[in-house]
């Protein structure tokens, strides 16, 4: 695996950290504990960040995980999102924080958005631990933020490349030979 890695971006240690100073960021903005909070989460790639954060919100929640398809298997490059599933979440009258790994062009969180929008909510706020800066294609931002890094393509901390790497603890930079091998941009 490390072989694969051509460089840290983003060590463990200052994830935990910055991912704590995030949650405090958080639980600033929904000061009443007992409001009620439901954390809507991008299947697969948060699920490190997901479950490292809540840890850390000392706020009555709820979890709902929602699946998109953006990258077809072996690839880098995104394709037009869809909503592949959607686990059973009743976000009527709630507090909705959408939480995903990347924002990248934008377009997965703007299809959640507009889903958890359709749904009656009371909010809809979204948090990612990665943004990256200059790529938006469309007006989407995200209210949390962990980290702005370069336009690379990252895995680690739960993010892919071909459902692989998430179980690398750091985030890092793939070497870009192993996509490229691969055909597919
Ligand atoms: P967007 O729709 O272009 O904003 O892309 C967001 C989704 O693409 C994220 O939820 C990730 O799953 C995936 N993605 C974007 N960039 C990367 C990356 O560098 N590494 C791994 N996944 C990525
Ligand atoms: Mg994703």
């Amino acid at each position: 695996m490390l072989n694969d890695i051509d460089r840290i971006l983003i060590t463990r240690e200052q994830i935990a950290q910055r991912v704590q100073a995030l949650a405090q960021e958080i639980a600033g903005t929904y000061p009443d504990p007992n409001r009620g909070l439901t954390l809507v989460t991008i299947l697969s790639g948060s699920i490190i960040f997901l479950a490292d954060l809540i840890r850390y919100l000392p706020i009555r929640m709820k979890i709902g995980l929602v699946a998109v398809s953006s990258y077809q298997g072996a690839t880098t490059v995104g394709s037009e999102p869809k909503l592949l599933d959607q686990l059973h979440i009743n976000v009527a009258g709630e507090h909705v924080l959408i939480i995903d790994d990347i924002l990248d062009t934008g377009r997965t969180l703007r299809l959640v958005q507009q889903q958890m929008w359709s749904l009656g909510p009371a909010s809809v706020r979204t948090c990612v631990l990665l943004h990256k800066s200059g790529k938006a294609v469309c007006d989407v931002k995200a209210d949390f933020v962990g980290f702005e890094i370069e336009d690379a393509f990252v895995v680690g901390y739960g993010l892919d490349f071909d459902d692989h790497y998430r179980n690398f603890p750091h985030i890092g930079v793939l070497k870009p030979e192993l996509y490229e091998r691969q055909g597919s941009g």
